[in-house]
């Protein structure tokens, strides 16, 4: 039997799988954790708890970091290795749902969603015209550029492709033969996709090359007419050059789900609402898919703690 903290009551179905074969789980929020990692033989953690080389130092007994989500920048992934700890996160079972979540944030965008719903509310239907005030823009048939082809940028771009007749371009460090087969998706320079893009949509994991990779001067390579989407990580992009280049016009509009310090957004971001969709960090949260990444995350627990190799192990 061993001792499992979790930093988020799991799914009942989830902490029962862990009942059943005799481990004791407890639930900790990340203040307890200092104190709990102790004796702890497995920790399930989400992306707001940080994972220190210090946190891991308290923790002798530690075998595995199931974290819950694929991104995992919260955990000192050397640290880990150093002192033999394994790391996991939940790829795939929620690719689908994020880019979901990203072309309904271009959608919603480019096309006023928002705008309109808060037009219908407050009663303020606007007066049947050709040039009336919501005038969107275009998606179908349009040139959606992908920075970062992985399995979330790859479904972003079959969605784009296949459902709505886009152009694809990407940038990546290696090329995608798949997505260049079945996609006609190209392969070009960053600078080359900011500057032809009718839609940018960023899927690059955060790390010290990608922050601030959207930046002043990448903004204002981007058409006047484009709208930056980001579902990945809210450092990636400078929000205040985001801020200030939406204010200019040197973009159209952006559709944003991830912020550079969750959970406070830039009060100049809320303030702009013409073709700007803010979400709070909700790519994978739909039941499905949270429940997915919980048994995951579960799986993967099971399977160090029984001596197996982890299903999805990021070290
Ligand atoms: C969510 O942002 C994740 O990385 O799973
Ligand atoms: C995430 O699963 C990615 O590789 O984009």
């Amino acid at each position: 039997m061993a001792r499992i903290v979790t930093t988020t009551p799991l799914f009942p179905d989830q902490m029962a799988r862990l009942d059943d074969v005799g481990h004791e789980t407890i639930v900790c929020a990340s203040e307890g954790l200092a104190a709990e990692i102790a004796s702890a033989d497995a920790l399930i953690c989400m992306l707001i708890d940080r994972v220190d080389d210090a946190l891991l130092a308290r923790a002798p007994r530690l075998r595995i970091v199931s974290n819950v989500a694929v991104g995992y920048e919260n955990i000192d992934i050397e640290a880990a290795r150093r002192r033999g700890v394994l790391v996991t996160n939940t790829p795939d079972v929620l690719t689908e749902s994020t880019a979901d979540l990203t072309f309904g944030l271009l959608l919603a965008a480019a096309r006023r969603i928002a705008e309109g719903d808060a037009a219908v509310r407050a009663d303020a239907f606007p007066a049947w015209g050709l040039d009336q005030p919501l005038l969107g823009l275009d998606v179908h048939g349009k040139t959606l550029g992908v920075v970062g082809m992985g399995r979330i940028g790859a479904a972003v771009a079959r969605r784009g492709r296949l459902g709505f007749g886009m152009q694809i371009l990407y940038s990546d460090r290696s090329g995608h033969e798949t997505a260049e087969r079945e996609l006609e998706a190209e392969r070009v320079p960053l600078e080359r996709l900011l500057a032809e893009s009718d839609f940018v949509c960023l899927h690059v994991p955060l790390t010290d090359e990608t922050r601030h990779l959207i930046d002043r001067a990448a903004l204002d390579r981007m058409k006047p007419t484009a709208i930056l989407v980001n579902a990945a990580r809210g450092p990636v992009v400078d929000e205040a050059a985001l801020v200030d280049a939406l204010e200019r016009g040197a973009i159209a509009g952006a559709g944003i789900d991830v912020y550079e310090d969750e959970p406070t957004v830039h009060p100049g971001l809320v303030a702009l609402r013409e073709r700007v969709v803010l979400t709070p960090h909700v790519g994978s949260a739909t039941r499905d898919t949270r429940h997915a990444m919980a048994k995951l995350a579960v799986d993967n627990v099971l399977a160090v703690l029984a001596g197996e190799p982890a299903i999805t192990p990021v070290n």
